[in-house]
């Protein structure tokens, strides 16, 4: 049986003023037993916000590293420097990144090889495009992305990571995939992983991200091969997120 995981992804939102009171919300709900929650403020807020998470079962998350060894990288942040700062688990190739900010999958892959280098969960986004799934090549976008980690790093990667699959059409927009859409491609993930390792396969978490709000969850969360949310909107309004995370307990 795989743990539920609900992830908070701010993306560039929040000020000290606003996350705290948030925080504060999310610990002081009824205890999150049986679920396992990550916040991952923008980097600028991560100490803060680890500070208020001390000792707490909410974990620290970023939204982005570096693929590189600290050095002569101005602007980046690296894999050692998350994990200084208390960060357990970081979103990598978040389909903003791959398509705002031109990363690609081999880039993609080197992240999640520099995130497990210093312990850190990284927390792997794939998903296609509306233009690819109205052509049918939904299976073979993710299938691209997902061998790129397979080809770095084998099917090891998988053991200490989570995938997330955020149909690029769904975030944001209001429009969610269905149950069934979101059912779908999970099992596609897992099997093309199981060709690799069905031990391994059969472990991972496949969150579902894209427009989940506190009505859509719990439907999206029974399916089979859905193991809970990646969450950007409604995760930084308490309530909701707070009732997110209520229809992943069950
Ligand atoms: P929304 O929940 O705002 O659609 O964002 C999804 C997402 O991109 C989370 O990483």
């Amino acid at each position: 049986m795989r743990r539920k995981l609900v992830v908070a992804n701010w993306k560039m939102h929040g000020s000290r003023a606003e996350n705290a009171p948030l925080v504060e919300a999310i610990l002081a709900a009824p205890s999150h037993a049986g679920v396992d929650c990550v916040l991952c403020p923008p980097f600028v807020y991560l100490q803060e916000v680890g500070r208020q998470l001390r000792d707490a079962a909410v974990k620290l998350g970023a939204q982005n590293v570096c693929a590189e060894a600290p050095g002569a990288q101005t602007g980046e942040i690296a894999a050692s420097m998350l994990r200084d700062v208390g960060c357990e688990y970081v979103i990598v190739g978040h389909s903003e990144r791959r398509h705002l900010y031109g990363e690609d999958d081999v880039l993609v892959a080197r992240k999640v090889a520099a995130a497990q280098s210093r312990r850190l969960t990284p927390i792997l986004c794939v998903g296609e495009q509306l233009a690819e799934r109205e052509a049918g090549e939904t299976e073979e976008v993710l299938a691209r992305q997902l061998d790129a980690v397979l080809a770095l790093s084998g099917a090891g990667a998988f053991e200490h990571a989570v995938v997330a699959y955020e149909p690029v059409w769904a975030i944001g927009t209001g429009r969610t995939a269905s149950p069934a859409q979101a059912q779908q491609a999970h099992a596609f993930i897992r099997r093309r992983l199981a060709s690799r390792d069905a031990k391994i396969a059969s472990g991972l978490r496949i969150l579902y991200g894209g427009s989940v709000k506190a009505g859509n969850a719990r439907e999206l969360f029974t399916q089979e091969d859905v193991d809970g949310g990646l969450i950007g909107g409604a995760s930084l309004q308490a309530e909701e997120f707070l009732s997110i995370l209520a229809a992943a307990r069950g």
